[in-house]
């Protein structure tokens, strides 16, 4: 299935923040309480440290702050709140009832669980909700997974964190930012990576590597042709941050250089829902984007999920 935005009216990014903790917790950190090392979890993940902390609410809250002052924009003027996140603060109520209520918002809100693939599921369904007549929208990816993180098990303690990224999207006459884009699932595949309700996760690391490399390039293809583009005219590809491995694997077999992949993970371990806006808006902040540039958005995730977008960035 091909899928071309509609066209009519889209969206463009107004304004965006990110949130992570205070607390950072280096590979030496976790050497005291688990049988690994620095240069092991370095040299198979690219991981150097990761932020621990705070509420799916609170880091949430944060990073949509940000985004709002950014946009200069009312909240209140806000049509909708779509938050992406697989570790929400309680099961009932969603968590973005908290976060609408903490950035004194009034408007639809409600939480999205596609895992790592969330924070592009949440970008195409709020370009849904603005075709069909919203004017503005707040996405947020935020997830706290080192509350359902095993500390005692170093297949995953090495791996997961947290943090938040928020955007607000705003209507424009016209085709808007969004080129193309892409879902997935495989439902089949949900014991590889999954954590029963009160419990820590569990995970077949090996498998889900071999996986994740065939989703994100079976995605990222089928967005790069409903966009019309190539390979070779993305400017910046933004994977999900999971291992550096898995980014450049499919990076090579997208034929998308390293020099043209945004990565942050070294610093941010795996953040789930916030690991592509982390690394998106850190590479536009860092004036990695260009007006005109065409950026791939590629995710992967427990489900097993994957997702994608193009996105022809403007900042005007
Ligand atoms: N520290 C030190 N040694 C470790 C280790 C750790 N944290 N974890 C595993 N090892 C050891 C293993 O016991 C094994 O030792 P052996 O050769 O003596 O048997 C060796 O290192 C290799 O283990 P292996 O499991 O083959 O490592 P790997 O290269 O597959 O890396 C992951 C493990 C988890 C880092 C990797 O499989 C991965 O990143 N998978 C994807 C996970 C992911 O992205 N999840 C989120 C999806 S959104």
């Amino acid at each position: 299935m091909t899928l071309i935005p509609a066209g009519t009216i889209g969206a463009k990014f107004l304004g965006w923040g990110t949130a992570l903790p205070p607390k950072v917790v280096s590979n030496d950190d976790l050497t005291k309480t688990l049988d690994t090392s620095d240069e092991w979890i370095r040299e198979r993940t690219g991981i150097e440290r990761r932020h621990i902390g705070g509420s799916t609410a609170s880091l949430s809250i944060e990073a949509g702050r940000k985004a709002i002052e950014m946009a200069g924009v009312d909240p209140l003027s806000i049509d909708a709140l779509v938050l992406s996140t697989t570790t929400p603060d309680r099961t009932v109520p969603a968590t973005s009832a908290t976060v609408q209520h903490g950035l004194g918002m009034r408007c639809g809100a409600f939480d999205v669980n596609a895992a790592c693939s969330g924070f592009v599921y949440a970008l195409v369904i709020a370009h849904g909700l603005i075709a069909m007549g919203m004017k503005r929208i707040l996405i947020i990816g935020t997830d706290t997974l080192s509350r359902i993180t095993d500390w005692s098990d170093r297949n995953t303690a090495i791996l997961f964190a947290d943090g938040s990224g928020a955007a607000i999207l705003d209507a424009v006459s016209g085709p808007g930012q969004l080129l193309g884009w892409d879902f997935d699932a495989d439902g089949s595949l949900e014991d590889l990576l999954y954590a029963d309700i009160g419990k820590t996760l569990h995970m077949d690391g090996k498998e889900v590597f071999r996986r994740a490399v065939r989703v994100m390039v079976d995605s990222a293809e089928k967005s790069l042709k409903a966009s019309g583009l190539t390979a070779n005219e993305i400017d910046l590809i933004v994977p999900h941050q999971a291992n550096i491995r898995i980014i450049e694997a499919a990076c090579k077999r997208l034929d998308i250089p390293m020099s043209k992949t945004a990565v942050v993970l070294h610093e941010t371990g795996n953040t789930s829902s916030a690991s592509i806006p982390l690394a998106l808006f850190d590479a536009v902040d860092n004036h990695r984007v260009k007006n005109g540039d065409n950026v791939l958005l590629v995710g992967f995730g427990a489900g097993m999920t994957a997702a994608s977008a193009v996105i022809k960035w403007h900042n005007s």
